[in-house]
């Protein structure tokens, strides 16, 4: 970690979990825990009726994010929530793109690049999340894949925006499974991934992105994944529920 000049990101998606009271005790329980923002970023990504009663205790070193949003500001879309009710709520990161929402929401590589536009344009930093299927990876064509799906999430994005977007690499057959990517295979995807960047941003630029890796993560691997040279962080659903994995989660990405 020592030799990583990036901030490290630990970001948890709560995904459908926690009623209102549970991520209220959550928040309370880390709150005075965390670290310094330039030593570590940590991120609660939770459900979007929370967003507004968490931001309002947010300690000063935790950041509330959303898990999705609609990339038009206002508009006849029911049951959607868009970047500017995001903002207005105090919410200061977004996941876009989770393989979830690709999988049973039909959300394509189109439909990210506009919703990190429109995150970006509203100050709302990214979580941007690619990742391939496990056949994609037994046909071998794992890089390949996530190139794509990295190249169409940029387009049209500038520098200093592109600069703001965190990845994460989340292969699909590691999420929610506890079969974890090995650190070799998570941290030769991110260079993967970074190469891509430094193709359209220069390494100087690329080297100074921050990509995750997510896919069962927990308080007994993180440690080894976040020694790879290019594992910035973790974006971590199942093991992020538990204040007090939380809390490990975070200390193991300390300096
Ligand atoms: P998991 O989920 O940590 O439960 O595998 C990760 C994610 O979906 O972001």
């Amino acid at each position: 970690m020592a030799s990583k000049k990036r901030v490290p990101v630990i970001a948890g998606n709560w995904k459908m979990f926690k009623n209102r009271d549970e991520a209220l005790a959550f928040v309370f329980a880390v709150n005075d825990n965390m670290p310094k923002r330039k030593e570590v970023e940590t991120v609660i990504c939770a459900p979007a009726i929370h967003l507004s009663a968490l931001v309002k205790r947010q300690g000063d070193n935790l950041r509330i994010g959303a898990q999705n949003m609609h990339f038009k500001d206002s508009g006849a879309f029911t049951g959607e929530i868009s970047p500017l009710m995001l903002v207005d709520a105090g919410v200061s990161y977004c996941v876009i793109g989770h393989s979830e929402r690709r999988q049973y929401f039909n959300e394509t590589d189109e439909t990210v690049n506009l919703k990190v536009k429109a995150a970006i344009a509203h100050d709302i930093i990214p979580i941007l999340c690619v990742g391939e299927s496990l056949s994609i990876r037994e046909k071998g064509t794992t890089n390949r894949f996530v190139k794509k799906q990295i190249l169409k999430a940029y387009e049209g994005i500038e520098l200093e925006d592109a600069l703001k977007v965190i990845v994460a690499y989340e292969p699909i057959w590691a999420i929610g499974t506890g079969v974890t990517a090995t650190k070799e295979q998570a941290n030769e995807t991110i260079k993967g991934i970074r190469r891509v960047l430094a193709k359209l941003y220069q390494r100087v630029n690329a080297n100074k992105m921050r990509i995750l890796y997510g896919g069962s993560v927990n308080t007994n691997n993180i440690k080894e994944l976040l020694g790879e040279s290019d594992i910035d962080g973790a974006l971590i659903g199942g093991a992020s529920l538990k204040s007090d994995d939380f809390l490990k989660l975070v200390d193991a990405a300390r300096k």
